[in-house]
């Protein structure tokens, strides 16, 4: 549906901005935007589908879950935080800022005993998967 819209979007810009193109190369051109496009799609769905793999491979799941708060807080309460605070995930994850969403000591130290164990050898697209992961998830 976003891809249509999307696709839609490019063929009017481009309709308008061609002037006297002739029709075959308009078509070739929205054409190829619009590959472009669902290319760009594609991965985001790709990425997403890796971060949610790590988010269980690296035990995310045990503390966080997508509504209920189990040990952690649930990932939509943290994003929910991070999107009214402009916080960034991927910087948190890489230990470069500072607990946002529960800054009780005892709970950061928690937190922090998995940044320490599990995330550290992820490298900043693995950790950018996650991420997008945690803001896609409804
Ligand atoms: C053993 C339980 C536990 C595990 C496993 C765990 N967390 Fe957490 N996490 C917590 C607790 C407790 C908090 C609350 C303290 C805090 O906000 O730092 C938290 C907070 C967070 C926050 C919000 C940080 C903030 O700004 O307050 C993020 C993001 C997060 N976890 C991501 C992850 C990811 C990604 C993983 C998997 C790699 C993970 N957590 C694994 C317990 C856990």
């Amino acid at each position: 549906m976003k891809k249509s819209i999307l696709a839609l979007g490019l063929v009017a810009a481009i309709l308008t901005s061609c002037g006297d193109k002739k029709k075959e190369e308009v078509k070739t051109e929205v054409e190829t935007k619009v590959e472009a496009v669902q290319e760009k799609a594609t991965e985001a769905v790709d990425n997403i589908a890796l971060g949610k793999q790590l988010f269980t491979d690296k035990t995310c799941t045990t503390c966080h879950q997508a509504d209920t708060k189990v040990i952690g807080p649930s990932i939509k309460e943290i994003v929910k935080v991070y999107n009214e605070k402009e916080g960034n995930l991927v910087k948190f994850l890489k230990g470069e800022s500072a607990a946002i969403v529960d800054t009780d000591p005892g709970q950061v130290a928690i937190m922090k005993a998995n940044l320490d164990g599990f995330v550290k050898d992820l490298t900043g697209d693995e950790l950018a998967a996650l991420a997008a992961y945690m803001r896609s998830v409804k």
